[in-house]
């Protein structure tokens, strides 16, 4: 109901501006991750889906050179050459699209010219991955536009090569799950193969309700990037010490802890951490497929605890709200959710106590902190695809 809205707005959008039906409307999704958090850069799994928040992007091409790209939200717009080098600007949105015009440059794609709109119900810095939304969606659009035949994986890769030139030296969950996801199906990635398989994402007599912190500190890009480079160095340490270890999926705790004495405190933490949630994907996956809930959710408090003392990658918001939510006998789990710093945490309620937590949480969360605690019922959706326009 509520993206029927967003696509009728998007395209009856495009039509006043362009005068004509946009030729191809694209839909492309936030996503949420049950577990595996900050391993997707390090060979781990993740247990993402796609959810029901989308972007709708509308797309015609123009016969020039010249594309113009409207964000509706925004109230916002820019023209750019195609055939120009792209470089990056101060007007965040825009560099996203110009890195994904920069990847199908590197990538030997010539390219027209064409017009775009878009519209999201993706809240923006929620840790739902509005970005890889956009770049995938934006890149998926062009692929059916000029029929490029660039494969859904490809899609995926590309668009986290953006992201990279963008700033963010990301992994690849957001943008696999944003393209791959299926209705009521988490993905379980391997993240060193990139092999997948869907499994059903039946989390029985619980509800999965996101809780948004309505935060988002300022140091998540570099602190992203400072683990992404420890756990590198951490990964450095073990190969000299345990020639077989290639990667993190082949090494135990045993290997970390006996490695304590030669790494840096940090980088000790950020090891082992990567290590043990590696391991949990793997169970709660095996727990989510034999209806075992209760086990998710534990390993969810253990991924959050895990995130907030070794990753260290939490923030006061998230904590209180974690705090709070474990002394709830009706939760079962909860967890920040992506990069950290801010965003949302993903738990799971039992059926029939979501109205009185919700209320509770808000309550306590703007006492402590003089913020809206924002909250989403998410459904698990598919990925990016083609919508019919007629
Ligand atoms: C961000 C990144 C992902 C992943 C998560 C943490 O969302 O884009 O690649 O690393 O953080 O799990």
């Amino acid at each position: 109901m509520m993206n029927d809205i967003l696509i009728k707005n998007t395209t009856d959008f495009y039509q006043k501006i362009f005068g004509s039906k946009a030729e191809k409307i694209v839909l492309s999704p936030g996503r949420i991750n049950i577990i595996g958090e900050h391993i997707d850069y390090n060979d781990g799994y993740v247990l993402p889906a796609a959810i029901d928040k989308i972007i709708c992007f509308a797309f015609e091409k123009n016969n020039s050179n010249k594309s113009r790209i409207i964000a509706i939200d925004l109230d916002d717009e820019f023209e750019i050459d195609i055939t120009i080098a792209m470089e990056l600007t101060d007007t965040v949105w825009t560099n996203y699209i110009r890195a994904v015009i920069n990847q199908l440059k590197i990538n030997g794609f010539a390219l027209e010219g064409f017009n775009c709109v878009f519209s999201s119900n993706i809240p923006v810095g929620s840790g739902l991955s509005s970005s890889a939304a956009l770049e995938c969606g934006f890149l998926f659009g062009i692929n059916e536009l000029f029929n490029l035949n660039i494969k859904p994986v490809d899609i995926a890769l590309m668009g986290q090569r953006a992201e990279h030139w963008v700033g963010i030296n990301c992994g690849i969950m957001d943008q696999f799950s944003s393209v791959m996801g299926l209705e009521n199906k988490v993905i379980k990635i391997d993240c060193r193969t990139l092999e997948y398989e869907y499994h059903n994402a039946d989390f029985k007599d619980y509800s999965l309700v996101l809780f948004d912190s309505n935060v988002k500190h300022e140091l998540m890009t570099s602190a992203y990037n400072e683990r992404r480079l420890q756990c590198e160095e951490g990964l450095a340490i073990i190969k000299s010490k345990f020639p077989d270890i290639t990667s993190f999926r082949d090494c135990k705790e045993e290997h970390i802890l006996e490695l304590q004495d030669v790494m840096s405190n940090d980088v000790f933490k950020r090891c082992h951490f990567v290590v043990k949630e590696i391991k949990r994907v793997t169970l709660a996956c095996d727990a989510l497929d034999s209806g075992d809930i209760l086990t998710v959710g534990k390993l969810m408090y253990e991924t959050h605890e895990g995130l907030s003392v070794d990753y260290e990658v939490s923030c006061a918001e998230l904590d209180l709200i974690v705090d709070t939510l474990k002394k709830e006998a009706a939760v079962v789990g909860c967890r920040l959710m992506g990069g950290g710093f801010g965003g949302c945490t993903i738990n799971l309620i039992k059926k029939g106590h979501e109205e009185r937590i919700k209320k509770q949480l808000s309550t306590l969360y703007f006492d402590a902190f003089g913020i809206e605690l924002k909250i989403y019922d998410v459904k698990i959706g598919n990925g990016t695809s083609l919508y019919n326009n007629n």
